[in-house]
């Protein structure tokens, strides 16, 4: 496995050789100083603003505070770009949902303004942030660190490997105007400095592009890889999960909803049941249609205990309040909207037989829609229970009182 990644690596070095990529030449580029500890290169950047070098540079294995002022750097200008780019959102966006939802595709939505503010500001909040945030990152990367680039000469460089994992560095450039390659050198070591070096440029940095990167040869490539790249997605996602043995569940044979059938004769793919089938877990009602009064013989199957009584409490409360009141009182919460149905509590209901109640929430009666759908057979037989509750305590006798 080593052997085979050492053996790419060796290639590699080879072709950049061939290339000569690698080969540095006499132009000195920089004078470099590695230190050990981080007060170390605080002092040693403090003497390079104060002797007046400008081009000059510190790089640090992760970000040592207090750098800013040793090394007089001003606050970063990156804040105004920010702002700009996110104004620039927030301007995008509300116009883009002014011109939309007021002109070009206008809405009736409840009968509110086409346009309006409040609905708008989740868009317009993330193009901000979406704006902001993305130009920054650009603007970082092309005008303050000046990439794509991949010549620098402190690239590739023993300097950089040891600032990069633990050592402190400073560099100063040989086209600063008080060079003096070894005043410089000097000054390095009476500041501690452990080991000092001189960083030559590249030699392709003459002989090719200043940015290779955007080599044809090179762009060509990336385009290609991209292409490859979207060419294996596709053909994974849309070719290839479809082939057996992939293709697992999702190609069978199968009629979908609403299609036609060349297997029945009447075309249709979709087919009712077979006459007297019956839903699981639950008999056909045999008293549908028929008058309450032949409905008499069936008796609550439910005990009356506490479970059962929570359960009717529940289900009277989700599907009967909003129209019979919570206490059954026929105080509507839906008043005025759905005919306000009787009180429970009157005499034709409290002697209605336990079966007669139940037959009503099955079929409905009258304007009171049937809830057979919603509510199951033994949750219906809980409410009856629940609503007998109801009525005595709206109508307790003495006897009540001893129980
Ligand atoms: C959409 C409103 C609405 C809902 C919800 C509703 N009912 Fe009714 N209910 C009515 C109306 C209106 C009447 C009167 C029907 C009529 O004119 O015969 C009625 C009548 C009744 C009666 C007969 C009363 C009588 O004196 O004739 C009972 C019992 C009853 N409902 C129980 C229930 C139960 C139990 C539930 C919950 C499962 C429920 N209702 C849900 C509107 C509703």
């Amino acid at each position: 496995m080593f052997g085979f990644f050492k053996k790419i690596k060796n290639k590699i070095t080879e072709i950049n050789s061939d290339l000569g990529i690698d080969e540095r030449n006499q132009e000195l580029f920089a004078v470099s100083a590695l230190f050990d500890t981080p007060d170390d290169i605080i002092k040693a950047a403090k003497t390079l603003s104060s002797s007046g070098f400008k081009k000059y540079d510190i790089h640090t294995p992760y970000p040592v505070h207090g750098m800013d002022d040793p090394m007089k750097l001003k606050p970063s200008k990156l804040g105004f770009f920010t702002f700009f780019f996110g104004s620039l959102g927030t301007l995008t966006a509300i116009a883009m949902i002014f011109y939309m939802a007021g002109f070009d595709y206008k809405n009736i939505i409840g009968g509110k303004p086409f346009f309006s503010l409040p609905p708008s500001i989740p868009v317009t909040f993330e193009l901000t942030i979406l704006l902001a945030g993305a130009f920054t990152v650009f603007l970082v990367l092309i005008l303050f660190n000046k990439l794509p680039l991949n010549n620098n000469p402190l690239l590739d460089t023993e300097y950089m490997k040891r600032v990069s994992s633990d050592k402190f560095g400073a560099i100063v450039e040989a086209d600063d105007e008080l060079f003096n390659k070894d005043e410089i050198i000097r000054l390095f070591k009476s500041l501690g400095s452990s080991e000092v070096n001189l960083i030559y440029k590249f030699k392709h940095n003459e002989l090719t592009t200043e940015r290779p990167i955007f080599d044809f040869k090179f762009i060509t490539l990336l385009f290609l890889l991209a292409l490859i790249t979207a060419a294996v997605t596709y053909f994974s996602l849309n070719k290839l999960i479809y082939l057996p043995p992939f293709n697992w569940m999702s190609e069978q044979f199968k009629v979908k909803p609403q299609t036609q059938s060349t297997f029945f004769e009447d075309g249709y793919s979709m087919r009712n049941p077979i006459e007297g089938s019956i839903p699981r877990n639950e008999l056909p009602y045999e008293y549908r249609g028929l008058p309450d009064s032949l409905v008499k013989y069936m008796s609550n199957p439910l005990p009356v205990s506490k479970e059962v009584f929570e359960k009717g409490k529940t289900m009277y409360d989700i599907y009967c309040s909003p129209c019979h009141g919570y206490y059954g009182k026929g105080d509507s919460r839906l008043n005025g909207q759905f005919p306000n149905p009787p009180s429970l509590h009157t005499d034709r209901a409290r002697l209605m037989k336990d079966a007669a109640i139940y037959h009503i929430i099955t079929t409905g009666q009258n304007i009171m829609p049937a809830y057979d759908k919603q509510i199951p057979q033994l949750n219906r037989w809980a409410i009856v229970h629940y609503i007998r509750a109801l009525q005595r305590s709206q109508n307790a006798n003495d006897g009540d009182m001893n129980k």
